[in-house]
This record gives C-alpha cells, sequence and structure tokens, in this order.
C-alpha cells in the first residue's frame, strides 16, 4: 500500500514528507494505523546525523499509538482492531533475559532491529522500489507501520491514543526508573535531575511509589512548575551548588534515591555524589555523548552508594506499558500537562525546532 511517510532522506536535512510504499506484514507481523505519535529527541538526534549508529534512509518516529489493521500469518498475540503502543525495546518472553526478571533487555530482535530491519533482516518499507530502513524497529511518523507482534503492548480501548502515545518512551522511562529500576520505598527522598519528559516521569513514579520528599533540580523555572504539579516538593535551579544544596536539605546525608535525566556525564555525577551514604541508589536515565565518561570518586561507592543504568525505565514493554496505562485511566498520572503541542505529519520539523527551543514537553502529531 501507498502511504504518507516522514523520511531522514539526508542527515542535517529537515525530514520530507513523501508517499512510500508499505508491503504486507509478514509471519509474525501486524499492520499499524498510526493515530498518534509524540517527536522525541531521539528522532532528533538521529536526523542530526551525530548519533554514530544513525542510518539513512528511513522513516523517523518511536512514540507510536494506533490500531491494528491486519495481522500476518501466526500471530497470536493481536487482533485486528486492538489498540495499541509501538515498543523501541520488545518483549519477546523466551529469550533469557524476558525470562529473568532482573532485566527488560529483550535479546530477540536486537541485531535486526539496530540496523534497520525486520526480524527476518529485510524491510516493509521502500520507495521507487529501493527498500527504506526502520528507525528503532517503529517508524511511527508514517500513517501506517508494520511491526513485529513482539513489539506492540495491547492497551485498553478507552485510553485515548494521543495521550497513550507518550507512553512508548519517555514518560514510560520516568516512571519506569523510579518504580522498576530503583523500586522507591515509601517514605524515602528522591532527587531528581532533568525535568523533561523523562524527568517529569520519574517525578510521577517516586510519588506513586509513595516517596515523602521529591527534590526536583532543572535549569528552567517552567518545568520545574510542571514537575510540581507531578508531585515534587522542593524544586532547585541546578548549578554547581546543587549537590551542597542537596546533602543540606537531606541532614548532611544526600537522597535515598536520586535520578539523572539529563543526558550531561557532569549532572550525572552530582547524581552521585547526592546519593545517601550507606544505601543511597543513583539511576541514570540520559544518554550521555560518544565517547564521554563518568567520573566517580570510589570511595564513595564503599561507603554505599550505588550506580545503577535504565533502559526505557527497565520495564518489559508488553506487560509494564498496558499496567501504566490502567494507572493513567485510574487517575493517578496526569498526562495533559506534557502535551504542548499538536501538529500534523507535515509539520513533524516544527515539532523539531520546538524541542531545539524547549518550547513545551511534547509535541504530538495527529494522523
Ligand atoms: N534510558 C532510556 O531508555 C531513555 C529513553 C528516553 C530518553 N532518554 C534520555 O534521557 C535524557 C532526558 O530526556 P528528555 O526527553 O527528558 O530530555 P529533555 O532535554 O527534555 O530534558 C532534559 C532536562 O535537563 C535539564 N538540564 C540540563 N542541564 C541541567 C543541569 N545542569 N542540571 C539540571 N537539569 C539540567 C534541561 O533543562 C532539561 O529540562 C536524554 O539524555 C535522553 O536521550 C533515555
Ligand atoms: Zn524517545
Ligand atoms: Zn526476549
Amino acid at each position: 500500500m501507498k502511504i504518507r511517510a516522514a523520511v531522514l532522506q539526508e542527515f542535517a536535512k529537515p525530514l520530507v514528507i513523501e508517499e512510500v510504499e508499505l508491503a504486507e506484514p509478514g509471519p509474525g507481523e501486524v499492520l499499524v494505523r498510526l493515530v498518534a505519535c509524540g517527536v522525541c529527541h531521539t528522532d532528533m538526534y538521529t536526523a542530526s546525523g551525530v548519533d554514530p549508529s544513525g542510518y539513512a534512509p528511513t522513516v523517523l518516529g518511536h512514540e507510536g499509538a494506533g490500531v491494528v489493521e491486519r495481522c500476518g500469518e501466526g500471530v497470536s498475540l493481536l487482533s485486528e482492531g486492538d489498540h495499541v503502543v509501538t515498543l523501541f525495546s520488545p518483549q519477546c518472553g523466551e529469550c533469557v533475559h524476558c525470562l529473568s526478571p532482573l532485566t527488560n533487555l529483550c535479546l530477540s530482535i536486537r541485531e535486526q532491529q539496530n540496523r534497520g530491519y525486520l526480524p527476518d533482516g529485510t524491510t516493509r518499507l521502500s520507495r521507487g522500489g529501493e527498500p527504506l530502513r526502520h528507525f528503532m524497529g517503529t517508524s511511527t511518523f508514517a500513517e501506517y507501520t508494520v511491526m513485529p507482534q513482539i513489539a506492540l503492548a495491547r492497551i485498553d480501548r478507552e485510553a485515548p491514543l494521543d495521550r497513550a502515545c507518550l507512553f512508548a518512551c519517555g514518560l514510560s522511562t520516568g516512571l519506569g526508573a523510579a518504580i522498576r529500576t530503583a523500586a522507591v520505598r515509601a517514605g524515602s527522598s528522591c532527587v531528581v535531575f532533568g525535568a523533561g519528559m523523562v524527568g517529569l516521569g520519574a517525578v510521577a513514579g517516586a510519588r506513586l511509589q509513595g516517596a515523602e520528599r521529591i527534590i526536583c533540580v532543572d535549569m528552567s523555572p517552567e518545568r520545574l512548575e510542571l514537575a510540581r504539579g507531578q508531585g515534587a516538593t522542593d524544586l532547585l535551579i541546578g548549578g554547581e551548588e546543587t549537590v551542597a544544596q542537596v546533602l543540606e536539605m537531606t541532614g548532611g546525608f544526600g537522597a535515598d534515591y536520586t535520578f539523572e535525566a539529563t543526558g550531561s556525564v557532569a549532572v550525572m555525577r552530582q547524581a552521585v555524589e547526592s546519593a545517601r551514604m550507606g544505601w543511597g541508589l543513583c539511576t541514570v536515565c540520559g544518554v550521555a555523548g560518544r565517547g564521554e565518561t563518568l567520573d566517580v570518586v570510589p570511595r564513595l561507592l564503599i561507603t554505599g552508594r550505588r550506580v545503577c543504568g535504565s533502559s526505557f525505565g527497565g520495564l518489559k514493554g508488553r506487560d509494564d506499558v498496558p499496567a501504566l496505562i490502567r494507572r493513567y485511566l485510574a487517575g493517578e498520572i496526569d498526562v495533559d500537562p506534557f502535551i504542548s503541542h499538536r501538529l500534523r505529519l507535515e509539520e513533524v520539523n516544527r515539532g523539531f525546532e520546538l524541542m531545539e527551543a524547549q518550547d513545551g514537553i511534547r509535541s504530538v502529531i495527529a494522523f
């Protein structure tokens, strides 16, 4: 079929909205009609050409939500008409990682996905007879996409898809970092560095876990106000003094849990240093620049601080994303303040501009 899609033709150039070919879903694959898609930093990062693992031409987009239109042969997990959120982090349910409760890093389609192919090593997307690669296994800046069934989370039909799409990446990453990776304990103290989509999700997750004190640190007063709305109890403008301020606010000890959601290695270091001696856990969510390293004084670790990373909030997507969306529907998570702009597919480049200007948290494309 012919579909309209936003194609990354050349790095560092605007995306081109054009008609491309999408082939029928193969075995184990599903055709999804997209209803909404968020515009995320990772799309812009890849489009800029700075990401060493990026490739072009490709159809970008990975924060999609839509409706199952057709199922390929042997599809057992989904049926026509199901509402779904796309998962760049799939859950096959069978690999050694899926079978372990200790990680969400499914191994089953990783290599092909990283190279821009569906699990069988081919593409369903093409243009003028030339194959077009799939981005993050999702390619959701398009009217339709074909994805493996293990990379789609079936969600409640009552969930509005233009809100549900945020659970495809940043929001779930932050929520999961607090709920799953760190498993914040009730009554504890938390510091969240960064009040973008990921950091705000971590603030909400810490609140849901019953944290007593949630300090949020960002450079933007407007974003800190959003953090207050998600449950932050204290707000700090970030800077050189941040660690000293956090220590002072926590009786000289530091916080039980700290979260980094900025992508800056200097802030990651602050997050480690703001964690409490004895048991403080620092969870790193941000993606650092190529070649950058995290500088930590080992003594901080010997005296009981721990550092861990979190990919997609440690969530096993097909199980955990529908559960988070049920919590959203139950009124426990306030999604609306994150949606700052609504765009048409033709305006996707405007979405990148808004992001660069830090204008709002998320632009959502409606199809
Ligand atoms: N681990 C994952 O699976 C995963 C998923 C999505 C995004 N990410 C990464 O998480 C990070 C955050 O993503 P986002 O979409 O929320 O980004 P964002 O740019 O919207 O938010 C980052 C925030 O950090 C703040 N900041 C910058 N310098 C700071 C400082 N010195 N102190 C305090 N705050 C500071 C900025 O003001 C901004 O609000 C990025 O690195 C992104 O690549 C990781
Ligand atoms: Zn993303
Ligand atoms: Zn797996």
